[in-house]
């Protein structure tokens, strides 16, 4: 069987999880495929399965992901799907699933599985913990992350049925649920990239500008410059050498575990050569 993966990732997370999914698809003789997603891309036909896999942004996917799930063209014929989410708490992750749902109940999806798959988390700007966790745990939870995800391939082709059923995360109200989703999708996500700043250690290495997935970042006079296109996604936080990328409004870096999942190594963007410029 042909089948097409797609998953965005800031710190490796959900590729670790689709590759780790190619890797059992392909073992039974399947042909598995798997890339980035672009916004570029609407037609997805022919694939006998098509599986997502995105990492939970405050209970939501990231903006780019709807954006893209928006953009696909409808399938011809009923197009088998499974969506899976990487997030730090595994009850944080329902509604991530749902939006993804209610995009694709309209281009002629079948969910054939929904699950959520535990990674660490790599929001080190968060203005509240839990911060990223040091290597040994983060190495721990990756291993337990992989083994979860091969019992889930082996589901999905073995045609079992299981979806992840929302429930408001205990450590949070209703309220405040819905005021953290609705802050981040709505003005988060539009104003935070002002937030980034460097302390005086950067230098000037270009690093976080060829590596940014949204080519979000331009080098002016030497210094890192963030734009409205930023996903949050902390790649940059992440992969800085000097551990210099910070965030006002509560988004200090210093002394904080930095986090990417240690096999991931981010491609330079297209643009980036003009970030020589
Ligand atoms: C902006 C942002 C918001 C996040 N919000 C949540 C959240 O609400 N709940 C959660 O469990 N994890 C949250 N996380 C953690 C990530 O979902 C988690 O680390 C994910 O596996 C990262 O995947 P990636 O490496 O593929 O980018 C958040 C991370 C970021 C950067
Ligand atoms: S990666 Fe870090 S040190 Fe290099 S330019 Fe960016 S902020 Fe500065
Ligand atoms: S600027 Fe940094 S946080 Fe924003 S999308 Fe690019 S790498 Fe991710």
């Amino acid at each position: 069987m042909k089948i097409e993966l797609r998953y965005f990732t800031g710190t490796g997370n959900s590729l670790k999880v689709l590759e780790t999914c190619k890797f059992i698809f392909n073992e039974s003789g399947n042909h598995a495929n798997i890339s980035e997603v672009s916004t570029n891309e609407t037609n997805i036909q022919g694939s006998g399965l098509l599986g997502f896999c995105f990492p939970v942004y405050a209970f939501g996917i990231p903006r780019i992901c709807s954006k893209y799930l928006k953009g696909i063209n409808k399938f011809q014929k009923k197009q088998k799907v499974f969506i899976l989410i990487t997030a730090g708490y595994l009850d944080e992750s329902g509604f991530a699933i749902k939006e993804c749902e209610r995009i694709l109940s309209k281009k002629n999806c079948e969910i054939i599985y929904s699950g959520v798959v535990q990674m660490p988390i790599n929001w080190t700007t968060s203005p509240k913990p839990p911060f990223p966790p040091a290597k040994e745990e983060a190495i721990r939870i990756i291993k337990k992350g992989e083994i979860k995800t091969k019992e889930i391939a082996n589901d999905i082709l073995n045609e079992v049925r299981k979806y992840h059923s929302f429930n408001y995360p205990k450590r949070y109200s209703k309220t405040r649920f819905y005021w953290d989703y609705l802050m981040f999708k709505y003005l988060g996500i539009q104003n935070m990239w002002r937030w980034f700043n460097v302390y005086n250690t950067c230098n000037g290495c270009q690093l976080c500008a060829k590596i940014c997935p949204t080519n979000s970042i331009r080098m002016i006079d030497k210094k890192p410059v963030w734009s409205k296109t930023c996903e949050q996604c902390m790649r940059c936080v992440n992969f800085c050498p000097k551990e210099s990328i910070y965030q006002s409004q509560g988004g200090d870096t210093k002394g904080k575990n930095k986090y990417h999942e240690p096999s991931f190594k981010p491609k330079p963007n297209n643009n980036s050569a003009q970030h020589f410029a």
